[in-house]
């Protein structure tokens, strides 16, 4: 678990992060998200909102809306982006501190990737049934891992432009022993970050549909339905990413 102190990587990107990986999204999850949002009997929880790119729609659409990150410098961004009335709190999701009324808990862009272990999940399992009131609903999303991803070499992930310069970002995925994957980023930014390349580092855990619906129902509840790539793709072979909504 992140010690508290300890910079992770999202407080190093927490600038860049729109730019990043929020432009990398392709797909419609934040529309995907405020649809489900929208049939919620109560307020929604995001877990890991990040800068607010999810938690801004259901705000502009006048949905109650609590939004959750461990990383302040993340929550900086959405407290810029959504505003002085926002509900940002900093909490890990494995250490939820809410106690119950919401109806719906949001955990989109991969989030559970970052949960290792069966003690991860169960710590979540744990604060979430704290924090949500019964027949509440959890959406959870994660991309589809693909093996050639894992091959231990830098590649240039892209060069995107950025307030009129380039960002070029390189990754490099390995697998860790225990069945993990370490990433590594290195950004590159003309006149950020004191000059230098900014390197991260980070593990996750990639999950197939199968293992992710199996954790679903072992540490949350009954899945009842998976779209693929957020209803734009008919089936896995098709997706990169799936989508779990599990009933309590
Ligand atoms: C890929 S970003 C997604 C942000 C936002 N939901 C979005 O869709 O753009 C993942 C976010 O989860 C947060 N995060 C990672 N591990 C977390 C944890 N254990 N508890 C709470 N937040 C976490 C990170 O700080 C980051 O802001």
């Amino acid at each position: 678990m992140h010690r508290p102190g300890l910079p992770v990587s999202y407080d190093r990107i927490a600038t860049i992060y729109d730019a990043d990986m929020g432009a990398s999204m392709a797909l419609p999850d934040v529309g995907y998200y405020l649809e489900q949002a929208r049939l919620a009997a109560g307020p929604v929880l995001e877990l890991g909102c990040g800068s607010g790119r999810v938690l801004q729609a259901l705000l502009a659409d006048g949905l109650l809306a609590v939004g959750i990150d461990r990383s302040l410098p993340m929550l900086q961004q959405a407290r810029a982006r959504c505003g002085s009335e926002a509900s940002l709190l900093q909490m890990d999701m494995r250490q939820l501190a809410l106690r119950g009324h919401f109806a719906l808990a949001l955990l989109p862009y991969s989030l559970v990737t970052y949960l290792l272990d069966e003690a991860g999940w169960q710590a979540l399992a744990e604060g979430l049934s704290q924090t949500l009131k019964e027949r509440a609903r959890i959406i959870i999303d994660a991309f589809i891992p693909r093996p050639q991803l894992a091959d231990g070499r830098w590649m240039r992930d892209y060069a995107r432009r950025h307030q009129g310069r380039w960002l070029v970002r390189h990754k490099r995925i390995q697998q860790v022993n225990d069945g993990s994957h370490r990433i590594e980023r290195r950004y590159r930014l003309p006149g950020a970050f004191d000059g230098r390349t900014l390197c991260t580092h980070e593990q996750i855990r990639a999950y197939t549909p199968t293992q992710l619906q199996a954790l679903c129902e072992r540490h949350l509840g009954r899945v009842s339905a998976i779209a693929w790539d957020y209803g734009q793709a008919a089936s896995a072979e098709d997706a990169r990413f799936c989508t779990l909504t599990v009933e309590r």
